[in-house]
């Protein structure tokens, strides 16, 4: 790799700047699709973090246009940049979470890596958050004083009021903006409490409020949202759904795992695409008499029932693939194909297993009702435990 000699004496300057105090304040940007944004966000965090010891970690789930090349480009002349890349996983919270972790700084921010996000207003925090004075600093875009009109989302600011009422009852602590992705804490605040944050699509803040058991300090700055710099948003289809499966998670996943929970729901809604499937065909595929060509009447119910059974398998793959392993989703024709086809193995042993354990428990004697949901709930975790090991583990 050629460098230039300019840069190299920047880096020389950096790589004594970064030796020569001790590390300050860690700057977590999680990533997905940013390379552009990179250098550009790490020349504004030099610009405004002039005279602070810092660094900055890219915490980047593999994107495919390359921003952890980028990250690591930068790196090798500035040993201020870190990058984390991670391998087969998706999700802004818990690569927060990864990133905030893996800082020997004992101050982290995490900020959005698309400049949306004002690094100007990190020795402003910096300064409330190291004198003790405040337990945690953010930027709200709906503060006193904050902006958000180059966003453009008058829809998102609109949903953003209902959800943000509901998260102040949950965390009970009155913030403007509590899902805000820009803030900052002392690391070990973090640190104590980090086995105990979900990661599961909960805005990051929310999380550390709701979890820290004692109340946390919180100073407010005003943010003016800007416009994303390159590229495109990734949270918009998912923001609704990921902030109720966060409530679920915070209130009751403990007794019911999270990921149990949406299998389960997925696998309810799963037995009403079987039925209406099958009243389709019955009513409109096969003909008014329910019996398709010389087949009898039970013979053309066997095969509707079939099919009925295949499409609810899709539709519980599809649902499945896309909300509850939504971190581990299986892209491309392949991967999509051999997902279904171990998916469609794994509910037919399911089906043995809820059908077998009723037929037992009934000749022991249990009630008939209590023998069938018996059967169903250990189909069920049958499903889910081959399914999360076979069809999207690694
Ligand atoms: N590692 C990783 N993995 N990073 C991600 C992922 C992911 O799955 N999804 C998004 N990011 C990164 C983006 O690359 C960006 O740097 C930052 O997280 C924010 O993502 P955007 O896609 O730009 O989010 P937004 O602008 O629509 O959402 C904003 O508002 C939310 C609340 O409404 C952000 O400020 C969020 O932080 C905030 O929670
Ligand atoms: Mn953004």
């Amino acid at each position: 790799m050629n460098i230039p000699s300019s840069d190299l004496v920047k880096a020389a300057e950096a790589a004594v700047e970064a030796v020569s105090r001790p590390l300050e304040l860690a700057v977590v940007l999680p990533t997905y699709n940013e390379r552009k944004n990179v250098a550009t966000m790490v020349a504004r965090l030099d610009e405004a973090l002039k005279g602070i010891a810092w660094e900055a970690i890219f915490v980047d789930d593999n994107s495919p246009d390359g921003t952890s090349d980028e990250a690591r480009q930068l790196s090798q002349v500035d040993p201020r940049v870190r990058c984390i890349q991670r391998i087969g996983r998706r999700g802004l919270a818990s690569a927060a979470i990864e990133g905030m972790c893996s800082t020997a700084a004992p101050i982290v921010a995490v900020m959005d890596a698309d400049h949306q996000h004002d690094p100007a207003l990190l020795p402003k925090m910096l300064a409330a958050v190291e004198t003790g004075e405040y337990d945690l600093a953010y930027a709200s875009r709906f503060a006193e004083g904050a902006s958000t009109e180059a966003w453009g989302r008058p829809d998102r600011v609109k949903a953003s009021g209902l959800a943000n009422r509901i998260a102040n009852k949950v965390t009970g602590v009155e913030l403007t903006d509590p899902m805000s992705g820009f803030f900052m804490l002392r690391t070990e605040t973090l640190r104590a409490d980090a086995h105990r944050l979900s990661g599961v699509g909960f805005k990051i803040l929310l999380d550390i409020l709701a979890t820290v058991d004692r109340p946390l300090k919180v100073k407010e700055f005003p943010l003016n949202f800007a416009a994303r710099a390159e590229g495109e948003s990734k949270l918009d289809q998912t923001v609704v759904f990921e902030f109720l499966v966060g409530l679920y998670d915070k209130w009751l996943g403990r007794i019911i795992p999270t990921r149990f929970a949406l299998f389960g729901t997925v696998g309810a809604m799963g037995v009403v695409v079987q039925l209406a499937a099958l009243w389709a065909l019955l009513h409109l595929a096969f003909g008014e008499r329910f019996v398709y060509g010389n087949w009898s009447e039970s013979a053309t119910f066997n095969v509707a029932n079939t099919l009925a059974a295949v499409i609810a398998m899709t539709f519980n793959f599809a649902l499945n693939n896309e909300l509850t392993y939504s971190d581990k989703r299986l892209r491309g024709f392949g991967p999509l194909m051999r997902g279904w086809a171990q998916f469609g193995v794994t509910c037919s042993l399911g089906l043995l297993t809820n059908v077998g354990s009723a037929a037992v428990l009934k000749t022991i004697g249990i009630h008939d009702f209590v023998a069938v949901v018996t059967g169903i709930v250990l189909g069920s975790v049958w499903n889910f435990a081959l399914s999360s090991k076979f069809v999207w583990g690694k």
